[in-house]
């Protein structure tokens, strides 16, 4: 570890004063429909303070959604989200930031002909506490604050391992960089909840293993709640404390990754329907294989 200080040192804003196992996020009912077309039916989980809990099933199973929910990207027709006891209906994504929700996207959303550190200080934009005239009238105060920003990202920037190339504009960038910057910027805006939306898909075996590294070191360091989307079943059942399986839209099973891998209703969501079954083991060895051809598609 390069870090020169412990991260839970400058990212004070992750800490959240509830103890853990405690509900901070709570979702009743969710439905989500896009025409005729149900993404999310009628999904319900709580998510406690310190808990990495995954959210896994096949494509278009309606994860990202659930997100797109979570971030007030999407309203949703049915059902209640709320976050530290505060409802997020009808918060705009802005607010629902502020309030401590950040995201890694399933597709990179960064800029790519900025650098590293301006992306990572675009991160800091919530934290920036002066307006335009605000910070004409107070130069002083704007420029402490900017201090400390930037302070706070060259950490993170030193945490994930990325000084060499703080300077380079994004779009230079090879693929698993780019998405260690994405959890960079996600990690800026000091969250009290981080949404990992497939972090570590497309990515070699070696880029895997750094992410699952930065996702443990960033639970270890600052206790962070998350949520995990990942179709990695390995990462999946090594990281998280419980799962929950959906497919089309409906909630399958919700439990310890040890337990979900032995459903028979979450291995035939992933192997399809057969009268003639395999045996567990076997579902469980294809259905991960299924997956892990996926993240290399
Ligand atoms: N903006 C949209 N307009 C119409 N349909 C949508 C929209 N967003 C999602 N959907 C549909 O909702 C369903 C769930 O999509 P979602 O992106 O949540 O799946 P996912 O589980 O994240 O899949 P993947 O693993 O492929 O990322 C899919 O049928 C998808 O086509
Ligand atoms: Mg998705």
């Amino acid at each position: 570890m390069t870090t020169i200080r412990p991260l839970s040192d400058a990212l004070t804003g992750t800490s959240v004063d509830i103890p853990h196992g405690e509900t901070l996020v709570s979702v009743d009912g969710l439905a989500l429909r896009f025409g005729g077309n149900t993404a999310v039916d009628d999904v319900s989980f709580d998510v406690g303070r310190g808990e990495l809990f995954a959210i896994i099933g096949p494509n278009g199973a309606g994860k990202t959604s659930i997100f797109n929910c979570l971030s007030g990207v999407y309203r949703p027709q049915e059902g209640e989200l709320s976050f530290l006891g505060r409802s997020l209906l009808g918060e705009r994504p802005d607010d629902i930031a502020r309030l401590g929700i950040s995201r890694m996207f399933q597709n990179i959303e960064l800029f790519d002909n900025l650098t590293v550190l301006d992306n990572l200080m675009l991160g800091r934009h919530q934290h920036l506490e002066y307006g335009t005239l605000a910070g004409m009238a107070y130069l002083g105060k704007a420029k402490r604050i900017e201090v400390i920003n930037r302070r706070i990202v060259e950490d993170i920037i030193d945490f994930l391992e990325i000084e060499s190339v703080r300077k380079f504009p994004v779009g230079m960038l090879p693929y698993g960089v780019k998405k260690r910057v994405e959890l960079g910027r996600a990690m800026a805006m000091e969250p009290k909840l981080l949404l990992l939306d497939e972090p570590v898909a497309g990515m070699n075996v070696e880029e895997t293993e750094d992410m699952a590294r930065f996702i443990l070191d960033i639970r270890e360091e600052l206790d962070l709640t998350m949520i995990l989307v990942e179709h990695d079943m390995g990462l999946v059942m090594d990281l998280a404390d419980r799962v929950m399986v959906l497919d089309f839209g409906v909630k399958i099973a919700l439990d310890r990754p040890s337990e979900v891998q032995q459903d028979p209703n979450v291995i035939k969501a992933y192997l399809g329907e057969g009268d003639e079954g395999p045996t567990l083991e076997d579902a469980a060895a294809a259905a991960e294989a299924h997956v892990s051809q996926e993240v290399r598609r």
